[in-house]
């Protein structure tokens, strides 16, 4: 019967498409989208979600380190972000003895919270468009160069004006490729603690396996506090700093959200392409998508059979891992969306569209009417070199940890003749050197490096190479002398490089050339920069030119419709509906998940799908205290139609009363090609239930004193 009424339910939403495209500005709410969000359920008002000289929802939201968001759930400065946001700081301080990663952490009490050194959070003191002043004496007859300077020069001027007595971070990024401008002003905070965290059993349960797909079982949350100096403002780490007391926290709602029902996620989309052309689009389902994914699934293979092997090396690489297969998965349900779409002749009908409309009038073809030619001029072109560039950065820049390495050496021998640069890169390099020999397995770096080249060699035009990697004899690809390599190479020794990079001049640099990877990097990259990189920044620089002049004339042609800016690593509001969706014909997927299911699904024999002994235990007795749903159940994670990215995870979901019902982790795989194309029928968020986050701290941590700095709603 339930069923049956489910069913009967979600063909109603289907048909009524709830779904929002677009991740709209806080400033513009009351402008273009407050009246609808109202309509769609919302009982609060834009400037609770952002006013400037009130505390609203915008001071309970944080960038989180440089690609998540995160948001504050306790006066005392608690904030929650995803397991996989926290990932890298609980893998520093793992190791065999504190093997955080497989056991969780929970600080007892606030004098064992974990400092993460490096680690910050920026909230948004407020942002403003400055489209004016950033191009205020700039004008269309200008010189490019004199524009540039021009235009540098305003931002300058834009950022210390902004910045004032409290010297906050000033950003100016540019909206609609450049048409408009806005200042975004911030206060970053450092000393960041790791307050608890679930053992990756559930914290990434599902693992890889399961990474962007629904229905989901993870538990992917983290718990840090934000402290500050005794004046409540940012201060580098020192043990006398306080919790900071924010201007807001989110109250947490336990009663949850139904089908239907309306949800923001409120957070740091980072980018979106949603005004490529077609040819770009093509570009990215022929070439750049398939190669880099190739590259990867090679490199994968590796590291999955070596970590398999050895639970050192397991640890060591358990991040990059995640980091390599997490991008490596979402291109492939990108590219099948895309497919499913038909989205290149969907561009190919709006491009047409497009062109009618710039006929209809003498001066709009002057201004635009070789927007189109240009694009498919310049991305014919682009082609061959993409494959260049995109398996250059894949398997030479970053394909292994030695290249990555000797890649920063080099830079340090570029930065020669800057003392204060060389200075600075030395130093973080160094900052950075024992996490990175920490986390280096020389004898697997020594499988994926020939291999990485190996796809290198094989996919591009001979033109592209070196003559030191076309040779057909080329016995380090081939296997046969890479033991030899690395073993007269000072970058498979740590006290070698520990010694290099304390005793760095011009004279050492000449001898490195002489070190068999040291040389064969440069050799590959130097290759690169003459013959590849430069005519992929002209045509680059040529293809951002024109994308500028396509939005000038679509907002000119939409004038008065609402615009979505495609995301900029800036705070952004989304919203929609939890619902659930039709992944394929005859099938529907249910909103939410629970651990019962979770329990089904554990298998002993698959790490990905371990459940802790504790947890079962707790299902068995059904011990759920009062977070389980209506019903009686344990939910997990539920999803919902908000467009989203990456950069949104951790950020908040939220309630029609801005209460916050759960924290965003990921999206189905079926709608990942939302980055370019958004489908209202199958684009789903993902989110962690808030209550299984509370179920988890307090009955399997039993670090319920942490809820009692939350304000729970119930
Ligand atoms: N897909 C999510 C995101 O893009 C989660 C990634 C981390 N999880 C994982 N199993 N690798 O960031
Ligand atoms: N997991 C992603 C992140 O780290 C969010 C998923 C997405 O790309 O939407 O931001």
């Amino acid at each position: 019967m339930r069923k049956i009424f489910i069913f009967l339910l979600c063909s109603l939403f289907l048909k009524s498409g709830f779904a929002v495209e677009g991740m709209w500005i806080p400033t513009l709410l009351k402008k273009y989208n407050i009246e609808e969000m109202q309509k769609m359920g919302f009982k609060l008002t834009a400037e609770d979600i952002y006013e400037v000289n009130h505390a609203s929802m915008k001071d309970a939201v944080v960038l989180f380190g440089s690609g998540c968001t995160g948001e504050l759930i306790s006066g005392d400065g608690l904030l929650i972000t995803n397991h996989h946001c926290g990932f890298s700081q609980i893998q520093k301080h793992s190791s065999l003895e504190h093997d955080y990663l497989s056991d969780g952490f929970w600080a007892g009490k606030r004098a064992e919270e974990l400092i993460n050194p490096g680690l910050t959070v920026q909230f948004l003191v407020k942002m403003e468009e400055v489209t004016k002043e950033v191009t205020k004496g700039i004008t269309e007859e200008m010189k490019e160069e004199v524009a540039k300077k021009q235009l540098t020069a305003n931002i300058e001027a834009i950022k210390k004006q902004f910045s004032g007595k409290d010297k906050f971070l000033v950003d100016v990024k540019p909206l609609f490729y450049g048409n408009q401008y806005f200042a975004y002003v911030y206060e970053i905070f450092k000393d960041i603690r790791l307050v608890g965290a679930p053992p990756v059993s559930i914290g990434k349960f599902g693992g890889d396996t399961d990474n962007w797909v629904w229905p989901r079982h993870t538990g992917d949350f983290s718990l840090f506090r934000v402290y500050a100096g005794k004046d409540n403002k940012p201060a580098s780490y020192s043990p006398e700093n306080v919790p900071y007391h924010p201007k807001k926290f989110f109250p947490i709602n336990l009663k949850g959200n139904k089908e239907g029902d309306f949800t923001m996620v409120f957070g740091f989309p980072g980018t979106t392409q949603e005004y490529l052309p077609s040819q770009a689009v093509q570009l990215l389902i022929e070439k750049s998508n398939p190669n880099k994914v190739d590259a990867r699934t090679i490199r994968l293979g590796i590291l999955e059979k070596q970590m398999a092997n050895d639970p050192k090396v397991r640890i060591q690489y358990a991040s990059k891992y995640a980091g390599i297969s997490n991008a490596w998965k979402k291109w492939q349900g990108e590219t099948n969306g895309l497919l499913r779409l038909h989205a290149i002749e969907r561009k190919q009908k709006e491009e047409a569209e497009f062109s009618k409309w710039v006929m209809q009038d003498a001066n709009r073809e002057k201004k635009y009417g070789s927007i189109l030619n240009n694009f498919k001029q310049y991305y014919a072109s682009l082609s061959e070199i993409q494959i260049a560039y995109d398996l250059y950065n894949e398997t030479v820049l970053r394909g292994s940890d030695v290249f990555g390495l000797i890649s920063r050496v080099e830079q340090l021998e570029k930065a020669l003749n800057d003392s204060a640069k060389f200075n600075a890169q030395r130093k973080a390099l160094s900052e950075s050197l024992p996490g990175y020999l920490k986390d280096y397995d020389c004898a697997t770096d020594q499988l994926v490096l020939p291999a990485m080249l190996k796809i290198y060699v094989e996919r591009l035009d001979p033109k592209y190479l070196p003559q030191n990697l076309i040779d057909k004899k080329n016995d380090f690809i081939k296997g046969s002398n890479t033991g030899k390599a690395y073993q007269k190479s000072i970058f498979s020794d740590s006290t070698q490089i520990k010694l290099l990079l304390n005793n760095l001049q011009a004279k050492t640099f000449k001898k490195l050339h002489k070190d068999p990877l040291y040389a064969l990097y440069s050799a590959i990259t130097e290759h690169y920069n003459k013959n590849i990189e430069p005519t992929y920044l002209k045509l680059s620089q040529e293809i951002l030119k024109t994308q500028k002049n396509y939005l000038a004339a679509i907002l000119e042609m939409k004038h008065g419709e609402r615009l979505m800016a495609d995301a900029n690593l800036t705070l952004r509001v989304t919203y929609g509906k939890t619902e659930g969706f039709e992944p394929m014909d005859g099938v529907y997927y249910q909103y939410y998940t629970t651990l019962k299911g979770m329990i089904t699904k554990e298998d002993p024999k698959i790490s990905d799908y371990v459940v802790p002994e504790k947890l079962k235990q707790l299902y068995q007795s059904q011990d759920f205290g009062s977070y389980a749903n209506s019903s009686g159940e344990m939910p997990i994670a539920f999803c919902a139609s908000n467009h989203t990215t990456g950069g949104n995870s951790g950020s908040p979901v939220l309630n029609a009363n801005g209460e916050l019902i759960g924290v965003n982790f990921d999206r189905c795989w079926e709608g990942t090609m939302s980055d370019v194309l958004f489908d209202p029928e199958r684009c789903r968020n993902i989110a962690l239930d808030i209550r299984y986050a509370l179920f988890i701290i307090d009955k399997f941590a039993g670090a319920g004193y942490l809820l009692k700095e939350m304000q729970l709603n119930r």
